[in-house]
């Protein structure tokens, strides 16, 4: 009787303990394509079987324009989510607003300063403290191409712009369509500094990194515009308004030749059951191999005065650090994981490539920040960037030359 007594309490000591620990965390994040979907579902049912709480705060629409509106609005109100997907400078943006809390503890514990490239390490931190844990790095200049329209159409993959133009030409005269689109601000600026990347890498860092005017306003900026127009003879007629992911189906369906887009994109063709290599190829973006702009994804955790929300949101962080979920969301995601030193065999030769290219470029220079995706520039600035390049490209009158000084200009007010 006293043995079963015994238990009994020692049971309802250990669940008061699991209970007083749970939580709930509601987290904000804009993945909500197939591949997001799958790569975020992972963490939810890690928290849930930690005994937490997972609140679901989704905001459709890719890059994440959207759900940074949302967030805004939410933190106006007094009443932000315990978690969300910020990225690059904006986390030190909402720092300076005092929103963020401090994960210090679980960074020390999980010996994070070891484990992360510095790269990575510097933007999880605010004012020497981290307020935001990484799930992985996304190299954003790729391209993604059907093998049998190129095979079809008797073109070869291109390495260079030119290149990319002469097969695009081939590629439209076969009856398919060369470029897969979509019709929003970021994809417009996620194929635009590819264009530029391929300039070289000191010519972007000028451009979009040190802001240079000269760089803004000089020939090769005129010659990046010019490229990027030309692209638009090779998009079909129904790409306005179109979401990223559709624009990967299109590769993934056999109606489109190419995407240039990050390697979320990956993340579409595996959650279709495609496979790298055999059923698409994935590429540098023409004029980009070996260099890597880099987007990391993370969740930045805000302040919230329930306790058991703390210790979940503290969980959150270690759990995004563990080497087992860094693999399996990775492997979902198309990214590379974010801590240094993971197993490779798991990982398809685009992956591989994104690897060796990340370690051989933090050496060379040819490791930078990823404009359109957040990482090199304030939101403001990056806003700025996005209305000239959009406009740009849908607007047949406007030249490359007005399209640099609009660029500029903008850029320097809003600096
Ligand atoms: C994010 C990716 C996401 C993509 C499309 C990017 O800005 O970093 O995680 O998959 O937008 O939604």
């Amino acid at each position: 009787m006293k043995k079963i007594a015994l238990g009994l309490s020692s049971l309802a000591i250990s669940v008061a303990a699991a209970t007083a620990h749970a939580g709930e965390v509601e987290v904000l994040h804009w993945w909500t394509s197939g591949g997001e979907a799958a790569s975020i579902n992972v963490l939810k049912d890690l928290m849930t079987e930690e005994g937490h709480t997972w609140k679901d705060f989704a905001v459709a629409g890719g890059g994440g324009e959207s759900a940074m509106t949302v967030l805004k609005s939410r933190a106006i109100a007094g009443n932000p989510p315990a978690a969300a997907q910020i990225k690059g400078p904006t986390i030190q943006e909402w720092g300076d607003l005092g929103f963020l809390t401090n994960l210090d503890a679980v960074a020390e514990q999980g010996q994070w300063d070891v484990v992360l490239p510095q790269v990575v390490s510097d933007v999880m931190k605010y004012d020497g403290h981290y307020v935001a844990a990484p799930v992985n790095v996304h190299r954003v200049n790729w391209m993604w191409a059907n093998p049998e329209i190129f095979k079809k159409a008797g073109a070869s993959i291109p390495t260079t712009w030119d290149q990319f133009f002469e097969a695009a030409d081939k590629i439209k005269a076969a009856g398919f369509t060369p470029l897969a689109h979509g019709g929003q601000a970021w994809q417009d600026a996620t194929l635009f500094e590819a264009i530029a990347l391929s300039k070289g890498s000191q010519f972007y860092s000028a451009a979009f990194v040190g802001l240079d005017d000269a760089t803004l306003r000089g020939d090769d900026m005129i010659d990046v515009f010019k490229t990027f127009k030309k692209t638009r003879d090779y998009v079909d007629s129904g790409f306005s308004g179109r979401d990223w992911n559709i624009a990967t189906s299109m590769v993934i369906n056999g109606d489109a030749a190419m995407q240039i887009m990050g390697d979320w994109a990956k993340g579409e063709f595996t959650a279709a059951g495609k496979k790298a290599g055999i059923d698409y190829v994935c590429y540098a973006a023409p004029g980009t191999s070996g260099q890597f702009t880099f987007n990391i994804d993370s969740l930045a955790m805000f302040q919230v005065d329930d306790e058991n929300a703390q210790g979940a949101q503290q969980d959150l962080a270690k759990l995004m650090l563990e080497p087992t979920f860094q693999e399996t969301f990775n492997l979902n995601k198309g990214s590379i994981p974010a801590r240094l030193n993971m197993p490779r065999d798991k990982f398809d030769t685009c992956a591989h490539a994104s690897m060796d290219a990340f370690l051989a470029g933090s050496s060379t220079g040819d490791l930078v920040p990823s404009m359109a995706h957040g990482m090199a520039v304030s939101s403001m600035v990056q806003g700025a960037i996005y209305d000239v390049v959009t406009n740009f490209y849908n607007n047949e009158s406007m030249t490359a030359e007005e399209a640099v000084d609009r660029l500029a200009r903008a850029i320097k007010a809003s600096m």
